[in-house]
């Protein structure tokens, strides 16, 4: 793993071209000059006091930009529920911009995901293994299937006084090669498309989203919880850490990166998911490392487009 930095100057001059897009997706992390993506400092002390109770602890703040909402907060009054949401929405626009101007072969192919506020100290935070962000893995998405595609994130962190500490290892195709046919890869499978329109009819039926998963989609889910339970995984390989600053801004393949979070309060992302064939190497992506290992296909063909959440 490698970090790559952009400078002001490759962003504002439009020479990035394809190079931060062949670090993403072999696995390195881009950092980014420092840029703030809010308007005003007033807007991210306005996240930096809001109060989550009890009730909404442990959860993320979620921004979901096709519906213009935001879940996860507990806000005492409908004013500020609105700033949130403009705060959010604002985030959201400006990390897309700069994404595109980071990686101009995804513009306009991409499919935008998510943006989160992570409002929690990551250290000692008590969840169950599957959710532990300290352990490393490889992220995928249980209720947002990417058919294949990659999982691209862009991180800041509004912290004024703490780095954010990541370990990550890495890329892809090593942990694939070592672990994923002790991951079940062979034995993974996506379902008929008679037997997944049945139970997305039952599902709507009872007022439940069922999510439309290919092996693909399946595989990883399973090799998420199986990276954070694999002790030799956890503990023997040789990871690196990275201390994110204040104020600074960074992007990586999340499921490219084996990747956890050690400490750290306060940070924002925005998710897109990148098909494979707009990347600029393909043939890396955790796609077709998996199709090469297993010898089949893991997503239907041609790759049906991605529904908007
Ligand atoms: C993760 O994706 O595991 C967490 C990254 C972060 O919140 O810093
Ligand atoms: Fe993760």
């Amino acid at each position: 793993m490698d970090v790559f930095t952009v400078t002001k100057e490759q962003i504002d001059s439009g020479t990035v071209g394809t190079r931060a897009c062949e670090a993403l997706e072999a696995g390195n992390i881009v950092v980014l000059p420092d840029n703030s993506l809010f308007d005003k400092q007033a807007d991210i002390d306005f996240l930096l006091g809001l109060q989550q109770n009890a009730s909404a602890l442990h959860k993320n703040v979620a921004y979901k930009p096709a519906a213009h909402k935001v879940t996860g907060a507990t806000t005492n009054t409908p004013q500020e529920a609105d700033r949130l949401l403009e705060v959010m929405s604002g985030f959201s626009k400006r990390a897309l911009a700069l994404l595109g101007r980071v990686c101009p072969p995804y513009a306009g192919k991409w499919k935008t995901d998510y943006a989160s506020y992570r409002p929690f100290e990551e250290q000692g935070r008590d969840l169950p293994l599957k959710q532990r962000n300290d352990l490393m893995h490889v992220d995928a998405f249980p209720s947002r299937p990417t058919r294949g595609g990659g999982i691209l994130r862009l991180f800041t962190q509004i912290n004024p006084n703490k780095d954010r500490v990541w370990r990550v290892s890495g890329p892809f195709e090593a942990l694939a090669d070592k672990y994923a046919l002790q991951a079940g890869l062979r034995e993974v499978k996506g379902g008929s498309a008679a037997m997944k329109r049945a139970a997305a009819k039952l599902g709507r039926a009872i007022g439940i989203n069922v999510p439309d998963r290919t092996a693909y989609d399946q595989f990883m889910l399973g090799f998420h919880d199986f990276l954070k339970g694999n002790e030799e995984f956890q503990h023997g390989e040789q990871a690196r850490q990275m201390n994110f600053r204040p104020n600074q801004v960074w992007m990586c393949y999340t499921d490219v990166l084996a990747h956890s979070v050690l400490s750290g309060q306060y940070a924002l992302e925005q998710t897109v998911i990148v098909p494979p064939e707009a990347k600029v190497k393909p043939d890396i992506a955790p796609v077709s490392v998996l199709e090469r290992i297993a010898g089949f296909p893991l997503t239907p063909a041609p790759r049906p487009a991605l529904q908007p959440v």
